[in-house]
This record gives C-alpha cells, sequence and structure tokens, in this order.
C-alpha cells in the first residue's frame, strides 16, 4: 500500500520507517524542511536504536519525505503523528493535530476515490469523531463512508526501544465507528501481523482513545504505588527490591514497572495524566488515584534530596549529579527527575556538577550555569555527595572512582550501584 504519515517526531519516524521496511510506499510529510532533507539523505533525525539503519536501507526507496501535503493524494492512507502538547492548565493544546487535519482534508479535496485517515497521535477521548473528522470531513469535502475512512490507532511505544516496540506489539488497537476504517486499518498492518502475531482489539474511536490514557496511566501509577510502598519500606528499614521481586511472581501483578526510586519522567506520562485528569475534572470528577500517583512522584526527588541532607551539607560544596535524561538510553530530559533534583541542590547554594553519557548538550539550555563533567570520574572528583539519578550502564559499573570523592556519601535514586565496603550509601527505598 501507499501510506503518508504527516509528522516525523519519534513516533511518525518510527512508524514511517517500520511501515517501509514492511514492504510498504511511504512518504513521510513535515514542516520542517532539515527533517525533510535528513530523512531523504537517508539518516534519522532523531536518535532511536535501529532507525538509522531502517532509514538508511529504505529512504530513496520505499521511504521519501516532503514538506508538501498534496503527496497524500497519491496514497491510500494517512497517518497523523503530531505533537499534543499540554495547555499550561494541563488540558490538550490540539492546534497542531487541527492544523494537520486541515491540510489532509485540503489535500485530499481534489482526489478521486476513497482514502483512510488514521489518528495516531495520543488524544483524548472524543477528540477524533468530534474535532477531528469534522475538520477533514468539511475541507475534504466529504463524510465518512464510501469516499473517506477515518480511524484512531493509539501508539505503545517507547523511546529507546520504538523500532522493536513497533514490529513486536503486545496488541494493535483498530478504533472507528465505522466498519470500513477497521478493515482499512487491516489491510495496513497485514505485513506487520503476518511477521509478528499480535491480538488485534477492534473498538470506536474514543475506546482506542482512553486505551492509550488508560495504559499509560495504569503504569504510572504502578510505579507510584510501588514508590509508595518503597516509601514505607524506607521508613521501617525494609528493602522495596526484595518486596517488589516477590510481589512480582503474582502473575496479577507482574514483575514489570516495579523499580522503586526517584520516579518518573518523559515526553507521555506527565502531559497524559495531566490531560485525561483535566477531562476527568470537567465532568466533575477529580480522579483521586491519578492525582495521588502525581503527588507521590513529586515526593520521591523531595526525599531524595532529605536523604543527602541527612549525611552532608553541600552548601558552597561540589555535588556530583549522576544521570540526566528521564531514563537510561535517550537523551530526552523532558520531565526528567534530574531538573528538580538540580533546582533543590542549586536552591541549597551546592555546586552541581552532572554527568550523563548524552543529555547533557539539552540540560545546558534549562542550566546554562552549572558544571557539565566529561566523565563521572570527573564529576565525583571531590564531591562531598553523589547523587545518582539514571541508570545508565557505565553509572551503575562505577567503583573505585567514588575513591576521589572528597566524602564518600552516594544517594543512589535508581538501586543502580551496591552498597559497599568505604561507602556512605543510602537507596531512596531500600
Ligand atoms: C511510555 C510508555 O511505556 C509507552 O508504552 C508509551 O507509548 C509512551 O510512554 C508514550 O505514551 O508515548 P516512555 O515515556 O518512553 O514510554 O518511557 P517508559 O520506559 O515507560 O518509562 C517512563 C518513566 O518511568 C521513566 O522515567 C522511567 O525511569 C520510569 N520507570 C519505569 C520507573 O521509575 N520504574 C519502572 O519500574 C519503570
Amino acid at each position: 500500500m501507499d501510506l503518508s504519515i504527516i509528522g516525523s517526531g519519534y513516533v511518525g519516524t518510527t512508524v514511517a520507517a517500520c511501515f517501509a521496511d514492511l514492504g510498504h510506499d511511504v512518504t513521510a510529510i513535515d514542516v520542517d524542511q532539515s527533517v525533510v532533507e535528513t530523512l531523504n539523505a537517508g539518516e534519522a533525525p532523531i536518535e532511536e536504536p535501529r532507525l538509522p539503519e531502517l532509514i538508511a536501507e529504505h529512504a530513496g526507496d520505499s521511504l521519501r519525505a516532503t514538506t508538501d501535503y498534496d503527496a497524500i493524494r497519491k496514497t491510500d492512507a494517512t497517518f497523523l503523528a503530531l505533537p499534543t502538547p499540554s495547555n499550561k492548565d494541563g488540558s490538550i493544546d490540539l492546534q497542531f493535530m487541527k492544523a494537520g487535519a486541515e491540510g489532509v482534508g485540503e489535500a485530499l479535496s481534489p482526489k478521486d476515490g476513497y482514502h483512510t485517515v488514521i489518528v495516531k497521535s495520543t488524544v483524548v477521548p472524543g477528540t477524533t469523531e468530534d474535532v477531528l473528522a469534522p475538520i477533514i470531513e468539511e475541507t475534504a469535502d466529504r463524510s465518512q463512508g464510501d469516499q473517506l475512512g477515518i480511524a484512531m490507532n493509539p501508539e505503545f511505544l517507547r523511546e529507546g526501544t520504538a523500532v522493536a516496540d513497533f514490529l513486536n506489539p503486545d496488541k494493535l488497537v483498530f478504533g472507528s465507528d465505522h466498519p470500513q476504517a477497521i478493515d482499512d486499518l487491516h489491510g495496513v498492518f497485514a505485513p506487520l501481523l503476518e511477521r509478528h502475531d499480535a491480538p488485534v482489539v477492534e473498538t470506536g474511536a474514543r475506546e482506542a482513545e482512553m486505551i492509550k490514557y488508560a495504559n499509560n496511566a495504569f503504569l504510572a501509577s504502578k510505579v507510584s504505588l510501588i514508590n509508595d510502598l518503597g516509601n514505607i519500606c524506607k521508613e521501617l528499614g525494609v528493602d522495596a527490591y526484595e518486596v517488589a521481586d516477590a510481589i512480582g511472581l503474582d502473575d496479577r501483578i507482574s514483575a514489570k514497572f516495579l523499580r522503586s526510586g526517584l520516579g518518573w519522567g518523559g515526553s507521555c506520562w506527565p502531559k497524559d495524566i495531566s490531560a485525561i485528569t483535566h477531562v476527568a475534572k470537567q465532568h466533575d470528577y477529580d480522579p483521586p488515584i491519578l492525582e495521588a500517583a502525581v503527588a507521590v512522584n513529586d515526593l520521591q526527588p523531595r526525599r531524595f534530596l532529605r536523604l543527602m541532607d541527612q549525611h552532608v551539607t553541600v552548601d558552597d560544596e561540589p555535588v556530583a549529579v549522576l544521570g540526566l535524561s528521564f531514563k537510561p538510553g535517550t537523551d530526552d530530559i523532558r520531565n526528567a527527575r534530574s531538573i528538580e533534583v538540580i533546582d533543590g541542590l542549586q536552591s541549597r547554594n551546592a555546586e552541581v556538577v552532572a554527568y550523563d553519557p548524552v543529555a547533557s548538550a539539552n540540560m545546558l539550555e534549562i542550566f546554562p550555569d552549572i558544571e557539565y563533567a566529561d566523565s563521572p570520574a570527573d564529576a565525583l572528583e571531590g564531591a562531598v555527595a553523589a547523587l545518582i539519578v539514571t541508570e545508565w550502564d557505565e553509572i551503575s559499573g562505577l567503583d573505585e572512582e567514588f575513591d576521589a570523592m572528597a566524602e564518600p556519601v552516594v544517594i543512589d535514586g535508581r538501586r543502580a550501584i551496591d552498597r559497599r565496603e568505604g561507602l556512605v550509601y543510602e537507596g531512596l527505598t531500600w
């Protein structure tokens, strides 16, 4: 099939490259000329494992990029993979989605014949049918039915493993109120399902939209619950990781996403939880568990710094912050716990020396006034405390580098290293 993908962020680019690899002809459409040139040069516009290889293999052949929405007309189906950021009040900002829907509709209007539009971005329930479909129908001058199919197909890709997650999904969700559009999605995903057998959930557009929020909200609440229990463990002198290992053996709980510590960040969970909470409140429901999940998450960096305060005074002293990205394997610092940790250190007048294998350049934009070390050893040299924020392998592998500290106080927010002789070691939940 011929597919067009609007938006070349980490979802759009991954989807485009993977569909090209599955044998579809793919046109990536983005307003950013430099992203388009990068893709057409056979390079990846974002950091994501395996993407460079896929793009290099298919660019100029089954994968091409353009800024021109008219390219949609030559394709059978179009994915909308545009950003859905938060407004100041936490609600979802649909400006890019609405503009994209309008662009797609206008490009489609001269097309004879059927076309499918698939919403890939995370949007609050009702958006596809009540907001985007009317824009597309009006600008394309056709209604859903013989000439137009509109569907919602949420994504469950994690940063750092997006390609593997796309090609080996746990499930596919096909959402539409029109059976033809569900069939269209079966056609689009047929080559993937031939390669990898996954359950397909066929449902309405609103349910598909809600499934995405429920998935993220459930995982974030799971991490906050283990952090809540982990905080109790810490107070009682119990190792939360031993407890998690045991409860994870219960199939109903499962061992995944039970790592307690500094909590969650990234571009998705905070934004999605705030968007769905905002929608709930608009319907006079204050979701207590989601609010508590956020409250526990907000608490963790403060508890972390309090542990440090119990062992050392950092006023005017160097403190090493090890790891800046919101999780290992990415240079993404959006809502990273390191931001709150560095804020807290600055309010204590500490001299922050940060290290991250890839995220320092991004953090420099938020904190231009702290020091960035080239290696963890450089960050530790002379420090009165080391704060482990992201569990990169090279941080977990540190050992005699701690000997160069002025005071050997290590506060671990991620269970990255073991307690060891000679270190004053504190784990956040163990
Ligand atoms: C998340 C979801 O896992 C994806 O399924 C979803 O598609 C994506 O959001 C999205 O909506 O686009 P991602 O944000 O890449 O993916 O990150 P995760 O690997 O899920 O981790 C989220 C945060 O939770 C990280 O800060 C991580 O350090 C933290 N975490 C995760 C824990 O603190 N403990 C755990 O046990 C697991």
